[in-house]
């Protein structure tokens, strides 16, 4: 079996490549993102491999579709960058469900722990021997309320882990999770409550049409003043302009963004010694109380092995048994018409 691998980086490789040697997989690495420009480069393989910030369009999809490429297998949980409805029928599409939420809850309290205890300004301090600690006065977590939005599997493991600082934590989620609540510490809330009474907000659902712009002007107006906001989710859940201009009015305290809304041209690459044209983050990152990660959070060396692992299973899957439990399934006309009973 022979897979086209784009928007590769070294640190992708030695794991597929392992992986993929026991299983008889051979991965072809592109650096290139997947886009109409790039699909025929997946000409003769059974699939294409992509993360986050391929486009898997009706355009792409089509073209692998008349190239006779079978698979799309996402290497990472979400699926917002896949054309699902189109994909129904033409392509099979399998994903990562969880390799760690471990390292994505985790990365995020290393961002709120870096915010508000000043941590990226004492760094550089002690760095150029500045010892000096005015300007960085934080403040305990101990006592404070955190929002969680998204409780799957990444919101939970950041709520125990807020648990263990002794925070409360309100919850919002479309689903609530059974169990999570815990009548004490841990509740589930309205949106309108949990934006009143946060002190710290964290998004850990998906981008869909219900929460793009999640975090926007209206929202922001119902927050506590002083809120810090943490997104290690998709970066359309927040309106970046309204956070900025919510942070320039100091009616958010803090924000640590692990995800961009125009993240795609961007992250993952080096623009040092280049001219950043996104006026937004440049603006942002600027911001003393703002902590930019270029969706980082997922890169543990435990979250590479299991993604590895998983990608290569689901594909030796495919070509052993035709089918995988991590398929992706949209049928146009609604799950009850589909045949293969995998529909969302
Ligand atoms: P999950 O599927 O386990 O949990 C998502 C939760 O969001 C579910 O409980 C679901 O009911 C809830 N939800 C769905 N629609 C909602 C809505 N309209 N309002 C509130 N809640 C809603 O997903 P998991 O594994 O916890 O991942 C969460 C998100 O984290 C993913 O969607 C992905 O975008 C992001 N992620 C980011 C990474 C990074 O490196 N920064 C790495 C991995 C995931």
């Amino acid at each position: 079996m022979k897979i086209a691998f784009f928007d590769t980086k070294p640190y992708d490789i030695p794991a597929f490549d392992r992986y993929g040697a026991e299983a008889g997989i051979e991965f072809k690495y592109y650096e290139t993102k997947l886009n109409p420009d790039t699909v025929d480069l997946a000409r003769g393989f059974d699939g294409v491999c992509v993360f986050v910030n391929d486009s898997v369009t009706a355009p792409v999809i089509d073209r692998l579709a008349e190239m006779g490429v079978g698979y799309v297998a996402l290497r990472c949980a979400g699926f917002n960058n896949v054309d699902m409805a189109h994909a129904h029928g033409r392509l099979h599409v399998f994903r990562v469900p969880a390799y760690s939420p471990y390292a994505v809850a985790e990365h995020a309290m290393a961002l709120l722990l870096t915010s508000v205890r000043r941590i990226h300004k004492a760094y550089i301090r002690t760095k150029d021997f500045n010892f000096s600690l005015n300007g960085l006065t934080g403040f305990d977590l101990h006592g404070k309320t955190v929002g969680i939005i998204g409780t799957g599997r990444i919101g939970r493991v950041f709520g125990d882990i807020c648990r263990g600082f002794g925070m409360k934590v309100l919850a919002y989620d479309k689903f609530p999770a059974p169990g999570f609540a815990d009548g004490e510490n841990v509740r589930y809330t309205t949106t309108d409550e949990l934006f009143a009474k946060s002190d710290i907000i964290s998004l850990h659902c998906p981008l869909t049409e219900e929460t793009y712009h999640l975090i926007g002007k209206e929202n922001l107006e119902k927050c506590k003043t002083g809120v810090v906001i943490i997104n290690t989710s998709r970066g359309a859940l927040v309106d970046a302009e309204a956070l900025l201009a919510a942070i320039k009015s100091r009616k958010v305290g803090g924000a640590c963004l692990d995800v961009y809304e125009e993240e795609s041209d961007l992250f993952f690459r080096d623009f040092s010694g280049h001219i950043l044209e996104d006026d937004t983050l440049a603006r942002l990152i600027s911001m003393p109380n703002v902590i930019v990660t270029s969706h980082q959070a997922f890169l543990t060396e435990e979250a590479l092995d299991n993604i590895a692992a998983t990608t290569v299973g689901n594909l030796a899957a495919f070509r052993d048994k035709g089918q995988c439990p991590n398929e992706l399934c949209y049928y146009p006309t609604g799950a009850a018409d589909c045949k293969n009973g995998k529909c969302f």
